[in-house]
Formats: structure tokens, sequence, C-alpha cells
């Protein structure tokens, strides 16, 4: 069974990697899990101009981000604001997580500018930028900036109004704005600083597809020329005549693909069976197919709608977890992005769990199966 549905997702991908030779809608840049299509184009000649919406073109390009060697990166340029690198593009709820190439967003934050760009912000704060001496900051709780702090200077942001009075004797203030956060930082009251290591999540309203995406459609222009907006439910309709050749090629791999699996699948399940007879000296051990009564996997607006953050410097992981994401079993690095299972709160690397609740509906760890709660 298990082999039978690894099958049928390899065709899957398979087509789906054939179609994006062709089509507007499937391209990827690098190690990326998330798929670049309308709004959104890569620049090139592997995404036509129509296939994107004025403002979200995307450049593929390579990095030496961090010590990550030469890893291919998606870039938006933001008018008067600069390059950053795409994280993730939520097409759901059209939101984009963004970084900064040279790892100092709070730099970067310093000189946003949004306007004659189609993003905006959902969620700013009032900062203040205080330049301290070093000795000041040392030994107390606040949270400094470390890419923005030199030996002779220690820069941190607060919303606290308390907190700038308090310091305004020793500090002097770099800039007071409004600066977009993922969350409120904190109450106003709070003696608290922020290192700001979190990304920056903008957000688009024009082209507004959400209808569309949540419907499982696809948005895009209605013709060569026409500037209006349909969505595409069906996926023939935005395929271009070189398409059907390609279709003609996948569908002639899927289905012997799909035919043979599950010859083999019943094949390897009738000799299972015997084996089992043979053996049947200990009856106690009832053969259990991993699959049967398993939930099936989850659809792509609840996967959505379960909470994403990203690992600040610090690593703190919200809940009951480790150091290590036990799908991947690779450890948790600051600026990874995560997302947790309601009700039990166990958290790994999105790009992991997200494969695995699109085949499974529970939770990898205890098994729980969080209510299916759509969002709407
Ligand atoms: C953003 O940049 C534009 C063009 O340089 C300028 O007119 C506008 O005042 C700037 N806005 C802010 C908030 O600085
Ligand atoms: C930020 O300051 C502006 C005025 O400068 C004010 O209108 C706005 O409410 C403030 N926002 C917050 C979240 O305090
Ligand atoms: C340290 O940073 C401050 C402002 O953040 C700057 O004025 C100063 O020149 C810097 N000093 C050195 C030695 O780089
Ligand atoms: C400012 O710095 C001086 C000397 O470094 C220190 O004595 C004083 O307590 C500081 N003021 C505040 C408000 O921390
Ligand atoms: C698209 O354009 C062609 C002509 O280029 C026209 O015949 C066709 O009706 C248009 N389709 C729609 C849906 O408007």
């Amino acid at each position: 069974m298990g082999f039978l549905l690894r099958t049928i997702f390899f065709a899957l991908f398979l087509f789906q990697t054939i179609q994006s030779q062709n089509d507007c809608r499937f391209q990827s840049c690098g190690e990326n899990q998330f798929l670049v299509r309308f709004p959104f184009r890569l620049r090139g000649e592997k995404q036509p101009e129509r296939c994107g919406y004025p403002g979200f073109d995307l450049i593929c390009t390579t990095t030496t981000y961090n010590n990550k060697r030469n890893s291919q990166v998606p870039l938006l340029n933001l008018p008067y604001s600069g390059d950053f690198v795409i994280r993730d593009i939520n097409y759901l709820t059209q939101e984009i997580q963004l970084y900064d190439p040279n790892n100092c967003l709070p730099k970067r934050l310093l000189n946003l500018n949004l306007s004659s760009s189609p993003f905006f912000s959902g969620y700013s704060e009032n900062l203040t930028f205080l330049s301290c001496p070093p000795e000041q900051i040392a030994n107390s709780r606040f949270a400094k900036i470390d890419c923005l702090s030199n030996s002779t200077s220690s820069v941190l942001a607060t919303s606290s109004m308390n907190l700038v009075k308090a310091l305004s004797d020793n500090c002097s203030t770099i800039a007071a704005l409004s600066v977009p956060v993922l969350w409120p930082l904190q109450n106003s009251n709070d003696w608290l600083s922020s290192d700001l290591s979190g990304d920056l999540m903008l957000t688009w309203n024009v082209p507004n597809c959400e209808g569309c995406e949540a419907r499982g459609g696809v948005c895009g222009f209605e013709n060569g020329t026409s500037d209006r907006i349909m969505c595409y439910t069906d996926p023939r309709t935005v395929q271009s005549r070189g398409m059907k050749i390609f279709k003609i090629i996948a569908l002639s791999i899927v289905i012997p693909a799909v035919t043979c699996s599950i010859c083999i699948s019943s094949l390897s399940c009738m000799f299972e069976r015997r084996r089992d007879r043979d053996s049947a000296t200990s009856a106690a051990v009832a053969p259990q197919s991993p699959a049967a009564g398993a939930p099936e996997g989850l659809d792509e607006s609840t996967i959505q709608s379960y909470k994403k953050l990203v690992l600040g410097d610090s690593r703190r992981l919200p809940g009951p977890n480790g150091a290590t994401c036990p799908i991947c079993l690779v450890d948790y690095h600051p600026r990874d992005t995560l997302r947790c299972i309601p009700l039990c709160d166990h958290c790994f690397h999105s790009d992991c769990v997200d494969e695995w609740l699109r085949l499974n509906g529970t939770c990898p760890v205890c098994r729980n199966s969080p209510a299916p709660t759509p969002p709407e």
C-alpha cells in the first residue's frame, strides 16, 4: 500500500515537473519548497511576462548567504528598498516572508520604504532605535541588535517609551519609525527591547486571488493582451498548446506506472499473506497495514492554517519540543521556518511536516489527529 502511494505521488510529481516546463504556474528556485507562480514569476525565459503581475518579478540568483555555499535563492526587488530573499510565499493568505541576503534585516528596516510596491506590512510597531555605550547593555536583559552594534556602541530597538526615557541620559536615538514586525513585540509598558531576529512579513491586496486559491484555483491574466484577472480552476485552461504533447507523454508514463504498481503491490500482498499463513504458528500478531485506519492527508488550506514560526537566534521553541526535527532528523537553526500542530504543539521544519501532512493527517510524534479546521 505504501509502495503504491509512493508511486502515485512520484507519478504526480513527475507530471508536475513536466508540466512546469511549458506552463506559467510551476517554477522553483534553489532548494526552496515553494513554487513560483502567478502573481509571481521568475524573470527569464522560463516564465514569460504575462505569467506574472507587475511588481511581482523575482530573479533566481546565486548567493553566498551565510555559510550555505552558492545556493540559488529567489530575490525580490522592492523599489527604494533594494533586494530581499523570499523564504516563503503563502498564496492563500497572500503573504510573503523575506530576509536580508546580508543577514542584517534591522539595517534594512531602518531604510524600508514600501511606496510604489504592491506590498505592505500586515502589522507594524513604532520602534525607537537607540545607540548605547556597550557597558550599559552588557549586563542587562535588553536584547541588542548584533549586526548594528560595534565595539563602541550597542544598538537596541524598543517600543517602550519608558525604556527610551530611562536610557535617555546615556543613549542616543538613531531613529524612531514604524517597523513591520511578525507579531506584537510586547506590551508598551514592558521594559523590553527586541533583537528583530524574525523575518519580514509583507502582504499584498492586488491582485486579489484569495477566493480563487481557496477554491484550489490559480489566477492568471485572461488573455495575452488583456489585463483582466481570471481564476483558472481547470489547469488545462492555462496550458499552452505545446503542453498537450507533454501531457500525453506524462500520461503515457503515469498510467502504466500506476497500473504496474497496483500489480506489484497486490502481488507482494499475496506473497505476504502466504508467508503469514506459512508461519501461522504464532497467530497472535495480526498483520497490520500501516495505512489502515490512518486518516488521510490534509488539504493545503488546513495545513497553511497551522501556526508557522521562524526561529530566532535563541532557537527557543514553544511547547514540548527538542533541538532536533523528528522528521528530517536535522537540528534546528536560527531562522529555520517551523510549523506547529495545534493541540499538541509539536513543531517541525515546515518543509518536512507539510509534506507529511499532505500524506497523513496525524502528528508524526504523538499521532494526534488535530481536528481539521478549515479557515472561515
Ligand atoms: C519613499 O520614497 C519616495 C521616493 O523616493 C519618497 O517620495 C517618499 O517620501 C518615501 N517615503 C518615506 C516614508 O520615506
Ligand atoms: C505609531 O505612531 C503613530 C503616530 O506617529 C500613531 O498614529 C500610531 O497609532 C502608533 N502605532 C502604534 C502601534 O502605537
Ligand atoms: C559604531 O556604530 C556607531 C553607530 O551605530 C557609529 O557611529 C560608529 O562610528 C561605529 N564605530 C566604529 C568603530 O565602527
Ligand atoms: C550612565 O552612565 C554612567 C557612567 O557610565 C552611569 O554611572 C549611569 O548610571 C548611567 N545612567 C543610567 C541611567 O544608567
Ligand atoms: C482571447 O483572445 C482571443 C483573440 O486573441 C479571442 O478570440 C478570445 O475570445 C479571447 N478569450 C477570452 C476569454 O476573452
